[in-house]
């Protein structure tokens, strides 16, 4: 019968629950007193507020050292890039042209990229500039935000706009490809002296077969006043300067390497590893029957 005195009844479980909750004699709610819940709650609260505290600290000191509208890390020695527009995986532009399906989507590339070059639109967002100085706006002390960018006009690139010719010269055999240079913070891009894009065959042999090449701006003329460029942040209607290139008499059914640089005496463009730094390589092949 040992075995039914250690049981004990529901109803008191259900005091021994109870005083454990509360426990009128010693006064401690759940085995504690007030003063020892006092104690728990103190060290808790000090605990985390301490934590929160060197959160805060550690992200403002951080913060402090970030100037929202200058990327922290940006390598000031790189070299821009430079693309091409249409762009394909492979930097290839082929198409046949008796299929209009072949190139129709280059021309839509490219009008979807000159979009923002609409006389129209860079007269609403940019300003005229004085051509061949740079357009600093520095900051002499105040924040001099937001920062105006200069117009570079679809027009300007004439055959290449796509305004005359929507099919940017696809259809008759005669393409325009854009070359386009990618976006330095703070890059004085030639170094206060006039720069260009050209483009040549990369095999010397080729030349003859590439033919005669037409340069909108004229000789693929770079501005300095579309330079320094500051930042998305600052500079909010920035866009970059292109270069279109018209291939006039190339040779049909032929694969032609054309390389496309910049000539500015601060970029270079013999970088082995890098081999978009200042320059573009590809490949452009038109088939005729
Ligand atoms: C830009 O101009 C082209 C040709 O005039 C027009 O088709 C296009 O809708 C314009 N785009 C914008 C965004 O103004
Ligand atoms: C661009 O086009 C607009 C509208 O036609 C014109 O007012 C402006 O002077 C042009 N800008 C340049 C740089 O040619
Ligand atoms: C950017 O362009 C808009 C029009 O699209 C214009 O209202 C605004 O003033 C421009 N901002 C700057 C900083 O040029
Ligand atoms: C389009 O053609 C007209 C008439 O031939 C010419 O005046 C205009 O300059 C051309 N526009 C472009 C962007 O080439
Ligand atoms: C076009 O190129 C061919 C050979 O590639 C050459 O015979 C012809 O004279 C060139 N035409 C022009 C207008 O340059
Ligand atoms: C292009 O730029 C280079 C170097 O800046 C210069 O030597 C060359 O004459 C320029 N070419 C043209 C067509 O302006
Ligand atoms: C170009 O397209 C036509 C029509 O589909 C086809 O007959 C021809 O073989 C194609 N030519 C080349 C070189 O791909």
């Amino acid at each position: 019968m040992a075995v039914e005195k250690e049981k004990k009844t529901c109803g008191q479980v259900m005091h021994e629950w109870k005083e454990f909750i509360w426990n009128p004699r010693t006064h401690q709610f759940m085995g504690r007193t007030g003063s020892s819940w006092a104690l728990i709650l103190l060290f808790y609260l000090v605990f985390y507020g301490f934590l929160t505290a060197l959160f805060t600290l550690t992200m403002w000191v951080l913060l402090q050292t970030v100037d929202p509208f200058i990327p922290k890390y940006q390598d000031r020695l790189s070299v821009p890039g430079v693309m091409i527009r249409p762009k394909t995986e492979a930097l290839e532009i082929v198409y046949n042209l008796s299929k209009t399906e072949s190139w129709d989507d280059y021309a839509k590339m490219l009008n979807s990229f000159l979009e923002a070059y609409n006389d129209s639109r860079q007269a609403a967002m940019n300003e005229f500039c004085q051509p061949g100085r740079y357009n600093e706006q520095p900051d002499n002390g105040v924040l001099n935000y937001p920062k105006r960018a200069c117009q570079f006009n679809r027009t300007m690139l004439r055959d290449c706009s796509g305004l005359n010719d929507s099919t940017y010269g696809y259809q008759e055999g005669r393409p325009c490809i854009l070359v386009k240079m990618n976006r330095i913070i703070n890059f004085y891009a030639g170094a206060n002296q006039p720069m260009n894009v050209s483009c040549t065959a990369k095999k010397e042999d080729d030349t003859q077969k590439m033919g005669e090449l037409a340069m909108f701006p004229a000789d693929g003329n770079i501005d300095l006043m579309y330079f320094p460029y500051y930042g998305k942040k600052v500079q909010v209607n920035y866009t970059q300067p292109v270069v279109a290139i018209k291939f006039l008499n190339l040779t049909f059914n032929h694969d032609h390497n054309v390389e496309c640089k910049i000539n500015a005496v601060n970029i270079a463009t013999d970088n082995e590893r890098d081999k978009f730094a200042g320059r573009v390589t590809f490949k452009i092949r038109v088939n005729k029957d």
